[in-house]
């Protein structure tokens, strides 16, 4: 059975971290974009921090493009980088809107310090009729440089024949 690796990235990093695993695990994939487009431009990052913020503090829910249909899978890697210590909003909307009861569900996160910043659990309390694993976070920066350090390591550690 095959797994599911479904991500978030506005820079690469994420993109990056979930192309691993799914060479790793023989994964589909699937990127989650919204409907209107992030300020991707490396020289409006501060534009995009504060509006990211705004979105967080005003509990704004971002419209999704186009959902990945999930039912045959059972296993969906959700992939995001850390902003404003949390995951962002679109990821939110992604879990308000598919259906995930049921299946076993693995974080991973890109950050540049605040590791998982408590989302592994906040994604176990949201998603109570799924079975969240441990999660793997990695610095963005570490994911650019090519250094994928313990991927391979984690996956194997998880109790899943991939
Ligand atoms: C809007 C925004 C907020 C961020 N907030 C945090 C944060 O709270 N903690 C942290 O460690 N990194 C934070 N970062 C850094 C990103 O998590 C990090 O650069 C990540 O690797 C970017 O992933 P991407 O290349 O897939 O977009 C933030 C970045 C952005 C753009």
């Amino acid at each position: 059975m095959k797994s599911l690796v479904i991500y978030f990235s506005c820079y690469g990093s994420t993109e990056e971290f979930a192309k691993e695993i799914s060479e790793v695990v023989d994964g589909d994939l699937f990127r989650i974009e919204p409907k209107i487009p992030y300020d991707d431009d490396t020289n409006h990052y501060e534009e995009l921090t504060e509006y990211a913020k705004k979105e967080r503090d005003r509990k704004i829910l971002p419209e999704i493009k186009e959902y990945p249909d999930v039912s045959s899978y059972d296993v969906i890697f959700i992939g995001y980088p850390m902003w404003w210590y949390t995951y962002p909003q679109i990821i939110r909307t992604f879990i308000h809107n598919v259906d995930l009861k049921g299946k076993t569900i693995i974080p991973f996160n890109t950050h540049e310090g605040s590791g998982d910043g408590g989302t592994y659990k906040e994604l176990q309390d949201e998603l109570k009729d799924s079975k969240v694993l441990m999660g793997l976070p990695i610095r963005g920066e570490n994911m650019k440089y090519n250094q994928k350090g313990n991927i391979k390591e984690w996956l194997d550690s998880l109790p899943i024949n991939f």
